[in-house]
């Protein structure tokens, strides 16, 4: 016996160390496969198997901080059948279950630790509607370096993000986790992500998860999880180009997603997880179901039992189980009856490992377990600086009349009044890893901070977010009477948006909007910070209040971050990453609609529009105000003409003529006139910010190719087509100015 461990040994330490001498290993992807096949050809199918098996660690769903692990789980990492925890943190607690499977299970195989680090750690960052809304995506890239860094150090290989669900619906909540409606802005952020996550993975990088695929955004009603829908040509143009984006970025997983999408569960999906993903975009990682979404399956009604589902997710493509254990109890039974290949599980099996390799975990699987690391790395002052700067960049102000903003620093006495105003659990978002309420910065503390003893700072919650009792508004007129402004602040609580909390409604919740009516009286003037994981339809604020600020959910230090904007020391740059409907009736309004053949005109009674409500949004696609104005002038063309081998620039001239310095997201949009297939009346195919001094004028150049025109044509191939196009420039979806260009053959 003793003799069979120390043989087996030193195989595997053969097998782990690489096989330097074999022939015809010429590139570091071929010693890779040999490493990994030198481990494959140990494994016994049960072994195989487990690897396929990832469980979330402790009881139902969360992260678990723990430094004893029960004899449970040790028994079942000694026998091999876990290959990956989701939820288990920690530099000392991943220790303890990586010693247990790399010391005391028969091939040593090292574990990978999954979680969701959405928008933070232990810092929260924006959520990723807010970070879309910077319109940087190198910002993004930093924020999710820094997230992966804090992540790491507890131990952590492997985010469940980014989350690349192009949502046209916000009564959806999870569409607070993605970047919002647009394929271009949505693709950029995806890579962003991918890339700040992972950078090379020779440091401590981990890697990133691109979820949730395919479609999963798409859901009738917006009511998450339910049904998916549409059209093979929409599914390409605008829902898959992020999860492309990502897996171009490098991604080394995917998560497939709950729904079903033209009567196939995306779990079980063969069309999506080998043809597409692997055929086509030549995916080299591997893929995670969502939660139990292999044992869903039996719901939708596409699988009789768990076994079931097993056979058909693994046949599909879907290498690992999230906690459905329909692998680990059933593709042995499968093998024997030869449903399921054995080939097919190492092939999968081969990509987990592969990862692991990648991951340097075979080298030394405790390499993210550093007690130490953890200690110096987390909440670091450069980490919350960050997360400071992308909340500032994140805001995007929807409102200013008067140029209220940048408030004065001589207000007496400044009321902050609402619900979210002390709030320091609603600016984690709903997803918050290990941050925690004790470090958020609340609005009312950054402001007090902020103006320090210049001015007083009143404050009355008035109301709770849902909560109908109107108990609390005589306090805040009170506290609004005595005062020069109000900052009121209102909005949703995180807890209504993300995984299963879509709205029915997009008004502000609760009794909000009668405590602002009721402070409009006091004749002072209402500056309105919304707090929410989704668009609002906030008509009476747009029409009374004297200013708004949208600040998402964003995060640790959102105090400051507020107050800082809010004062003018720094000028609000975001821009709308998603349309803001009027009322909930609009739904589906997005600007990248078609013309239809009666295009809405409020005149004529036989157009596409609605009886009750103009046609235009709230607010539109990439819209945004700055303390200072931009002029946009002379839209010129490098040529009328291109061709396939050419390009043409478009230049912009855009002038500050405002009194503050700002920045400025110039956006570039297309349409092509005449195609095989209808086109989109505007599609983003470019954007840049950037800085101007007041008085400033800058010339903006976009240059435009050829394949930046390519869309799924009428023979279903993703192709440009000769003919006209125009080109619109400007600060928002909808205030452009445009020029016209030809493709030629
Ligand atoms: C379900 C969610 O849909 C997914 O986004 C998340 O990563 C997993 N649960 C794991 O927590």
């Amino acid at each position: 016996m003793k003799k069979y461990f120390v043989v087996l040994f030193s195989v595997v330490v053969i097998a782990i160390s690489g096989f330097e001498h074999t022939p015809q290993i010429n590139s570091e992807e071929d010693k890779l496969s040999a490493r990994v096949d030198s481990v494959l050809s140990l494994m016994t199918l049960d072994e195989k198997i487990g690897q396929l098996n990832q469980l979330s660690f402790g009881i139902g769903w969360g992260p678990t901080v723990k430094v004893a692990v029960p004899d449970e789980y040790k028994q079942q990492i000694r026998e091999g059948k876990i290959g990956s925890f989701l939820n288990a943190i920690g530099a000392e607690f991943t220790y303890e279950l990586q010693k247990v499977a790399t010391q005391e299970s028969r091939l040593k195989i090292p574990l990978i630790f999954g979680l969701d680090v959405i928008h933070g750690f232990k810092t929260t960052f924006p959520v990723p509607l807010g970070e879309a809304a910077t319109w940087q995506p190198e910002l993004v890239e930093m924020s999710a370096h820094y997230q992966a860094l804090e992540a790491a150090s507890a131990g952590i290989h492997w985010t469940f993000s980014p989350m690349v669900d192009i949502a046209r619906d916000p009564r959806w909540g999870r569409i607070m986790e993605g970047s919002g409606e647009d394929p271009y802005l949505g693709s950029l952020m995806a890579a962003a992500h991918v890339r700040g996550y992972q950078g090379n993975l020779s440091n401590l990088n981990i890697i990133a998860c691109v979820k949730h695929y395919a479609g999963y955004g798409g859901a009738e009603g917006g009511r998450d999880y339910n049904t998916v829908d549409f059209s093979e040509r929409t599914f390409r143009d605008i829902y898959l180009p992020p999860y492309k984006a990502g897996v171009e970025a490098g991604a080394h997983t995917l998560m497939a997603s709950f729904n079903e999408i033209g009567g196939i569960p995306a779990s079980g999906s063969k069309y999506l997880l080998t043809d597409i993903l692997r055929d086509e975009w030549n995916f080299k990682g591997f893929v995670v179901s969502d939660w139990n979404s292999i044992g869903e399956m039996i719901n939708h009604g596409f699988a009789s039992d768990l076994k079931h589902a097993g056979e058909i997710s693994l046949n599909a493509g879907l290498d690992m189980d999230m906690e459905s254990r329909s692998y680990l109890n059933h593709l042995k039974e499968l093998v024997a009856e030869g449903k399921v290949k054995e080939a097919v599980i190492d092939e999968s099996v081969r990509r987990i490992l592969r990862i692991k390799f990648m991951l340097g975990l075979f080298d030394d699987p405790f390499r993210y377990c550093s007690k130490e690391r953890e200690q110096k790395n987390i909440m670091t002052n450069e980490i919350k600086n960050a997360s400071l700067d992308v909340a500032k960049r994140s805001f995007v102000l929807l409102k200013n009349g008067d140029n209220i903003l940048p408030l004065k620093k001589d207000y007496k006495k400044i009321a902050v009044i609402g619900p979210l105003a002390k709030s320091k659990l609603d600016p984690l978002g709903e997803w918050n890893a290990l941050g925690i309420e004790e470090d958020v910065t609340s609005v009312f503390e950054g402001l007090k901070k902020y103006v320090g003893d210049k001015s007083e700072i009143l404050y009355a919650e008035g109301c709770k977010i849902t909560d109908p009792s109107k108990d609390g508004f005589k306090e805040a007129i009170d506290k609004a009477n005595d005062a020069d402004v109000i900052i009121l602040c209102v909005g949703e609580s995180r807890s209504m948006s993300g995984e299963a909390y879509s709205r029915s409604s997009l008004d502000l919740p609760g009794v909000q909007e009668d405590l602002a009516k009721e402070l409009l009286k006091t004749g002072k003037p209402i500056i309105a910070v919304l707090m929410n994981g989704r668009p609002l339809s906030v008509n009476w604020l747009n029409d009374n209040a004297e200013a708004i600020l949208e600040t998402w959910f964003a995060g640790t230090i959102t105090g400051d971050a507020v107050a800082q904007v809010l004062f003018g020391e720094y000028n609000p740059s975001g821009k709308l990453p998603v349309t803001f409907p009027r009322t909930v009736g609009q739904v589906p309004i997005y600007y990248n609609h078609k013309n239809t053949g009666r295009p809405g005109n409020e005149k004529n009674r036989y157009t596409s529009k609605y009886l009750d409500l103009p046609l235009t949004p709230l607010y539109p696609f990439g819209y945004g105000l700055s303390y200072t104005t931009f002029n946009y002038s002379d839209v010129t063309l490098s040529n009328s003409k291109i061709t396939n081998k050419d390009s043409l620039v478009v230049t912009v001239k855009v002038k500050n003529t405002g009194k503050y310095d700002g920045e400025e997201v110039v956006q570039l949009y297309v349409q092509d006139l005449v195609g095989s297939v209808t086109r989109p009346v505007k599609e983003l195919k470019g954007f840049k910010k950037i800085l101007l001094k007041s008085g400033e004028e800058k010339s903006v150049d976009f240059i435009i190719h050829e394949k930046d025109l390519r869309f799924t044509a009428a023979d279903m191939k993703f192709k440009s087509e000769p003919g006209l196009f125009k080109v619109f420039v400007g600060t928002n979806s909808v205030d452009v100015l445009e020029n016209k260009f030809e493709l030629e053959e």
